[in-house]
């Protein structure tokens, strides 16, 4: 009998630690401070430490065999900066203008869900992070914050709403307004996911993404409407209509953000959109996809200008973004670097994300000899492949 109790004593304190250990992993961050930054890559290293596998995995992981995901970084080596000593800059101005509002820099924030997952302060610490680096914040309809919240946490901030469009137009009348009259600038309307990817990541983690939506639930309010049931409502076929439709109940400059063909932009012009967002969303779609840069020069060919273009998807460097504007992009989105950001750091972390690829751009642009934004834009960036 004293033996068995010692053996039992003898495997708690064994196993006690790892379970004690286990109790107090890190499952979501509450920094909130300044971070420092190497690069966006050892960034990614040291936010996976502070948040539970699950949800990290949920923000950094792709579709399927990530192909795409992979892509939409290294292709930026395929071209490359002729740099320029001849011009010999001092200093170079990245401040540009975008659907009207002044920026610092032509990097902004791209939509996303999830912020509540990783960091206690959700979206509300993400807008104050973007309201410090003088940026845009795109909010996501899955948001983990009410927009109206997300709004008020950093008042004079300028953001954009990004709906996923359901089939009951009820609804998207419903939200589109409310996030007008929660200040938003613009609309995006997202295509480019009918249906989640096949993100084998939250397979392997047992991770089941199950995020109240708050801009879902508040319209559904009192009637019998589960979260499963809502996202169910998802749309899935666009056309101009539902363009047109956004348009003229928000009143406001629509984006139509997943566009990755010639053809798809023209549509969406043609029914009146705004602004073109080319992006795969960070190869978490459709794995096989092309780059998202590969096929920016080509879309920028067909839209000529008509409205400007936003890109995103696998931009890590100041040089990423200096090609994608040399590529056709007016704008360059980011994604999961800010939320990285944010788990590090808070609101601080964000600013901080922003003002490190500002920097590297900065770098960039003065070795180039561009002395501004427009003379990015011109640059002709070499193709030793052509
Ligand atoms: C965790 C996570 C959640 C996302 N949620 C949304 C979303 O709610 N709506 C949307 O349009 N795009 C969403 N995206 C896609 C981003 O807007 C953007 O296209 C993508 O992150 C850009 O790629 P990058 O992460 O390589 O910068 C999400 C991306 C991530 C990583």
């Amino acid at each position: 009998m004293i033996k068995s109790i010692q053996i039992f004593a003898l495997a708690l304190a064994l196993f006690m630690p790892q379970t004690l250990m286990a109790a107090e992993a890190p499952t979501i961050s509450e920094a909130e401070g300044p971070i420092k930054i190497i690069n966006l890559y050892e960034l990614e290293k040291q936010a996976s430490q502070k948040v539970n596998k699950g949800a990290f995995g949920y923000v950094e992981g792709g579709a399927e065999d990530e192909v795409t995901l992979r892509g939409n970084t290294l292709v930026f080596d395929k071209k490359q900066i002729i740099p320029d000593g001849l011009t010999g800059l001092e200093g170079v101005e990245l401040k540009t203008r975008f659907l009207g509002l002044d920026l610092p820099s032509p990097i902004i924030l791209a939509p996303m869900a999830a912020h509540g997952m990783v960091h206690k302060e959700a979206d509300r610490a993400t807008i104050r992070g973007t309201h410090k680096a003088g940026t845009i914040m795109s909010v996501s309809t899955y948001s983990s914050v009410l927009v109206d919240e997300i709004a008020q946490s950093a008042p004079e901030a300028p953001f954009f709403f990004q709906i996923y469009m359901s089939k009951d137009s009820g609804y998207n009348e419903f939200i589109v307004k409310r996030a007008k009259d929660a200040g938003a600038r613009a609309i995006i309307i997202t295509i480019d996911a009918g249906t989640p990817g096949n993100r084998e990541s939250d397979l392997k983690n047992n991770y089941n993404y199950s995020s109240p939506t708050p801009n879902v639930m508040i319209y559904y309010e009192g009637q019998d409407m589960t979260q499963s049931q809502a996202r169910a409502l998802r749309k899935v076929g666009f056309s101009g209509e539902d363009i047109k439709f956004i348009k003229s109940v928000s009143g406001l400059p629509v984006l139509v953000k997943g566009i990755q063909s010639p053809e798809a932009a023209e549509e969406a012009i043609k029914a009146g959109a705004d602004g073109i967002w080319v992006s795969n969303h960070g190869g978490r779609q459709l794995d096989g996809a092309p780059a998202s840069f590969d096929m920016l020069p080509i879309i920028a060919k067909a839209v000529d200008k008509r409205v400007p273009i936003v890109f995103d998807s696998g931009v890590r460097r100041g040089t990423h973004v200096f090609k994608a504007l040399a590529s056709g992009a007016d704008i360059v989105a980011i994604g999961r670097p800010a939320l990285y950001g944010l788990i590090l750091g808070g609101s601080e972390g964000v600013n901080d994300v922003f003002q490190h690829l500002n920097k590297e751009l900065t770098t960039a642009m003065i070795l180039a000899g561009t002395k501004d934004i427009e003379a990015v834009k011109q640059n002709r960036l070499f193709d030793p492949e052509k």
